[in-house]
């Protein structure tokens, strides 16, 4: 049968990298990660000491940057010129400046023109936080995961290293403030598309809510 292209959009937390890991095995459709490339750009910005204010600045270093993402088993592995840097990716540290990256137009123009070319021959599943509204406006379905603050805080805790000491009520304020910069910034910022389905994750297990949109991107095609 044709593929399709699926977005999932949402708020951090929302489950939507399990969740789009799971759809895309399910169709046998590759998944990517946009988060992860935001993520990966933050860390080079971190380690080259520039500011998350230089838009030119730190548009050049994302013009040098060969991301790739490798698909795994249980979880997508990422590199960046060659390195590895999977782990490194997913701290506090990079959770507090990836929405100030993100909101320079330069970055934003370079990530969207490789996830527009990752996903030119259809049967992707592509998760991040503009992908139905800029980077594949024409996305066949397209998907806005929510759930409550507090589970969304709960399960990124889970996710954390313990030694990153930090409390899930700390943790829920800094995943609503990272919301806020994300809906918030000028160009494509966090937004439920107008023909977007909107699904709230809030009790239902990653299976309930993984199997919901296969059968949706099934009537889509
Ligand atoms: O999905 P994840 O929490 O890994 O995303 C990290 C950050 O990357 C988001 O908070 C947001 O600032 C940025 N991002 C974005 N556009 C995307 C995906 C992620 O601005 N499509």
């Amino acid at each position: 049968s044709p593929r399709i292209n699926i977005a999932i959009d949402g708020p951090a937390g929302a489950g939507k990298s399990t969740v789009a890991r799971k759809v895309a095995s399910a169709l046998r459709y590759i998944y990517i990660d946009t988060g992860a490339m935001y993520r990966a750009v933050t860390l080079k910005v971190l380690e080259s000491g520039l500011s998350t204010e230089d838009n030119e600045g730190v548009g050049r270093l994302a013009d040098g940057l060969d991301i790739v993402l490798l698909p795994g088993a249980e979880s997508q592995r990422v590199l960046v010129n060659g390195e590895d840097v999977t782990s490194r990716i997913r701290t506090l540290d990079i959770n507090r400046n990836v929405s100030y990256v993100a909101r320079l137009a330069d970055v934003r123009s370079r990530m969207a023109e490789l996830q527009r070319r990752m996903a030119l021959e259809k049967g992707v599943v592509m998760d991040g936080r503009d992908i139905g509204t800029h980077v594949l406006p024409d996305a066949e379905l397209k998907v806005f995961l929510t759930a409550t603050p507090r589970e969304r805080a709960k399960r990124r805790f889970l996710e954390l290293d313990p030694n990153e000491g930090i409390t899930l009520e700390q943790l829920e304020k800094e995943i609503t403030e990272r919301d806020r910069l994300d809906q918030e910034r000028n160009i494509a910022p966090l937004l439920q598309a107008h023909d977007a389905l909107l699904l709230d994750s809030t009790g239902k297990t990653v299976d309930e809510v993984a199997e919901e949109i296969v059968q949706w991107g099934l009537a889509a095609v």
